[in-house]
């Protein structure tokens, strides 16, 4: 059965085509390599034994999209990975995330309108909560004003995806609300490949710990939270491909309850920054040079995720232990070295 992955080659693509291939599901990936890399798929053949189809386009350009979906009609399914995600990127160059995350899922839904495939899986974020009032967030919990462009793109996506769904009858959806995404895959033959100088926590931490940066900045310890660090909901990589087969399977074995649904995709669990650093200590013997310094702008304090209707629901939940996460993450920066 084909499944057509957009953003395959990027970090939380490539984990999912390996568990779908493990799964037993056939995958053709569509990227423009715009924030990844084709040596990416010796990783997923390394890890799977299985090269997976590639096609280099650029989702933005809509005769090339619709053709691709044209010779893929008889695909079952598609995971939509491919958008920008810088969120600072994103508020220097806010036409750029508009024009490209939102005419690749217009074009997208438009191929998988007009050449019969029916199921989507969308990826949203739980950044379209914001700082929500009352935590942990359920599914429930009411959006937020998005804080930056790349945000305010996954509050759109998610409603144009709700509004087409409430006209196609016969299509699927399901959007899954990731929280914070970290480590790699065990086998360290892929796993997050930072362009430039990284803005999220852990390449940053595992960058410091190899050498290539002098210090990790604590961005705030003033914060409304027990040690005074920003709270996050930090979900293995690993555990969030497999939700994404979950939710393949509920869309093919016709087991959604609506044609639009939605599920909050975290560990259910808040850890701090400075936690987060003790608990990488604790699980690579790596001391990790840090310093407490201001806030940084636009960050929120503090969000997890209720996941009680994905497991519920999905019968998903995550599994793998935070330190096993941060040694992956330490394996995975050890094979890329400096
Ligand atoms: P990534 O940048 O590693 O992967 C995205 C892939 O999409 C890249 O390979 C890129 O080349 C491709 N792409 C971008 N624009 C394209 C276009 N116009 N045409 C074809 N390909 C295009 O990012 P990721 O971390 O794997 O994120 C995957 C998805 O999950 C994104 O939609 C992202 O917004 C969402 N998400 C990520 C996080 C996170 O923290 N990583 C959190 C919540 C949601
Ligand atoms: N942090 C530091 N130092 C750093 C980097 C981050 O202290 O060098 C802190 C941040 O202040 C925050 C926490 O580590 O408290 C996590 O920060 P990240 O940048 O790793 O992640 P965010 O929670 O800010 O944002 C992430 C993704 C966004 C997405 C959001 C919600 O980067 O794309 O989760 O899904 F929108």
């Amino acid at each position: 059965m084909k499944i057509i992955v957009t953003g395959g080659t990027g970090y939380i693509g490539s984990h999912t085509v390996v568990e779908l291939q493990q799964d037993g599901l056939e995958v053709v990936i569509l990227d423009n390599l715009v924030n990844s890399n084709i040596e990416v798929l010796d990783g997923i053949e390394g890890i799977t034994g299985i090269r997976p189809a590639f096609e280099k386009i650029d989702l933005t350009d809509r005769p090339a999209t619709l053709d691709f979906f044209a010779r893929h009609r008889d695909a079952k399914a598609v995971i939509h990975f491919a958008a920008l995600k810088a969120v600072g990127e994103s508020v220097a160059k806010p036409l750029e995330y508009y024009y490209n995350n939102l005419n690749a899922l217009m074009n997208v839904l438009s191929g998988m309108r007009q050449y019969g495939v029916h199921n989507l899986v969308f990826s949203s974020s739980c950044t379209v909560y914001g700082q929500a009032d009352v935590l942990p967030v359920t599914e429930q919990t009411p959006r937020h004003e998005a804080e930056s462009p790349y945000g305010n793109t996954k509050v759109m996506s998610e409603d144009i995806i709700r509004d087409l769904m409430k006209v196609q009858s016969e299509m699927n959806s399901i959007a899954l609300r990731y929280f914070n995404p970290i480590g790699a895959h065990p086998s360290a033959l892929i796993g997050e490949l930072p362009v430039g100088i990284p803005n999220n926590l852990i390449p940053y931490l595992t960058q410091t710990a190899a050498g290539i940066r002098e210090q990790l900045s604590v961005f705030g310890d003033d914060y409304n939270t027990p040690d005074g660090s920003p709270l996050r909901d930090y979900i293995d990589v690993v555990d969030l491909a497999k939700a994404h087969v979950v939710a393949i399977h509920r869309l093919l074995e016709g087991r959604n309850k609506k044609n639009y649904e939605y599920f909050n995709i975290g560990t259910g669990h808040a850890l701090s920054v400075l936690e987060i650093i003790q608990a990488f200590e604790r699980a690579t013997g790596v001391k990790v040079n840090y310093k407490i310094v201001g806030r940084r702008a636009g960050d929120i304090e503090k969000v997890w995720a209720d996941t009680t209707f994905a497991n519920n629901e999905l019968g998903w939940s995550a599994k793998v232990p935070i330190e096993e996460t941060l040694a992956n993450a330490w394996r995975w920066q050890q094979r890329l070295g400096k």
